[in-house]
């Protein structure tokens, strides 16, 4: 039996490896897109709410390096650079897909996610590309041009080989580690991995005592180090949650600790002020109250155990509460880890890869795109548009 030939073999059917399939196909060229799953961009199915928070307005490269971490954040410019966002929602609308503005930039589908894997697929098929699901990569070695690669279902040869195939996180989702294996397999070097956008969690005695906050959210600034998000914070039966616990559990490292302020833009002071002199008779849990959820105002004023009304505090005994209100200091033990992490941070290191590209610099026809690559978003559809920008690098040249 003869071995078929594809100019390009993508091996992954997510974002990424969708993107750089359709766009090498657009070039003329014969793709074959391969993944082990029953159906493609399954990630982008169960993405933001089932509703796929497809980009970021502001994922453009002039607040790239800010809102991308890598070991080179300079690195994902040039791809975000070359396939803006703007690009990507012409893309959308050409396909009648309706959209809107969440908050911070993040776009998503007026109707479902689904709807942005149906592009794709569409887009592909197009494109002449071919996607072949439930097929198990079994080996992949250097022909002499290009790649031979054991598949479930045969052998495959290529002239381009794009790897797709995502980072950690999900793994029930079909996560595996095969690409950091082809980059070590190809001698790239692939940085340290870890669950990324993932909440955070206490050990069991701060457990116990935040145990009825569990459900309680709030808007709070988050900080760590120099690092900090405003954004909706939730407790969990766990430990904390929300848009702005993801977004530190990027920066956050074991051993650290965290600063949450509760009453973010606010001055807790002058509110505690203020209550001191309109509800000079109330008791703390009260004042909290009005500031707070109630649970979280009750346990606030248990720990602080300061007795007797508002009235009666001093400047000093009022900066104290405004102290815990705007900088609560936490200190997580873990994540929840890969198994609900929206992202892995870490993975194929850029410094093997041309940033324009996305080639490995030295094997000749070898791509890295997407999670894999060692370039992490912020929460908020950056992470989308990276997938998209470096796939459709890796298709200009592939
Ligand atoms: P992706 O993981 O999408 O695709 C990899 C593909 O490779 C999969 O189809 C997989 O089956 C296949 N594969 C893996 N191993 C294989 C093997 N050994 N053999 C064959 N095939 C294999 N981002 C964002 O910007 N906005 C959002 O709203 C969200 N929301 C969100 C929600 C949840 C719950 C998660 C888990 C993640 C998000 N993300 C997100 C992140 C986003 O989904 C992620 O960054 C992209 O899907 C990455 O795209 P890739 O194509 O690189 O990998």
């Amino acid at each position: 039996m003869t071995d078929l030939n594809y100019d390009v073999v993508v091996l992954g059917a997510g974002a990424a490896g969708l993107m750089a399939a359709i766009e090498a196909g657009k070039r003329g060229r014969s793709v074959l897109v391969v993944d082990h799953a029953r159906n493609p961009g399954e990630k982008i199915r169960i993405s933001g709410g089932g509703r796929c928070n497809f980009t970021n307005i502001n994922a453009t490269h002039t607040t790239g390096r800010e809102r991308f971490l890598s070991r080179n954040p300079r690195f994902a410019l040039a791809a975000l650079s070359r396939y803006t966002p703007e690009m990507f929602i012409e893309l959308v609308r050409r396909h009648g897909i309706t959209w809107h503005e969440k908050t911070l930039g993040q776009l998503f589908c007026d109707g479902s996610a689904t709807q942005i894997v149906g592009m794709l697929v569409a887009e592909l098929r197009r494109a002449g590309g071919t996607l072949q699901l439930e097929t198990e990569v079994e080996a992949v070695a250097k022909a002499d041009t290009g790649f031979r690669l054991r598949l479930s279902t045969g052998t495959v040869t290529c002239d381009s080989l794009v790897v797709a195939t995502g980072g950690k996180s999900i793994p029930k989702m079909g996560a595996t580690g095969l690409g950091y294996q082809l980059a070590q397999q190809f001698g790239l070097a692939v940085t340290e991995t870890r669950p990324a956008l993932v909440p955070l969690t206490f050990e069991i005695g701060t457990l116990e005592r935040l145990k009825p906050l569990a459900g309680i959210s709030l808007d709070a600034e988050v900080r760590h180090g120099k690092t900090r998000f405003e954004e909706a914070l939730l407790f969990t039966h766990r430990g904390l949650s929300g848009p702005s616990i993801l977004q530190i559990s990027s920066f956050w490292r074991e051993g650290d600790a965290i600063h949450l302020d509760l009453l973010p833009g606010r001055d807790a002071l002058e509110a505690l002020r203020q209550a001191r002199a309109t509800t000079p008779k109330l008791h703390l849990p009260a004042v909290l109250a009005t500031l707070l959820p109630r649970r979280l105002a009750q346990l606030v004023a248990d720990e602080l155990a300061l007795p007797g009304m508002i009235g009666d505090f001093s400047d000093k005994r009022l900066a104290s509460v405004a102290q815990r209100l705007e900088d609560w200091t936490v200190k997580p033990v873990g994540s929840e880890g890969y198994r609900t992490a929206e992202v892995t941070l870490g993975g194929v290191d850029t410094t093997g890869l041309d940033a324009r590209t996305m080639q490995a610099r030295d094997v000749p026809g070898l791509y890295f795109v997407g999670e894999v690559v060692d370039v992490t978003g912020w929460l908020g559809g950056y992470n989308f548009q990276w997938a998209w920008a470096s796939g459709w690098a890796a298709g200009q040249a592939a």
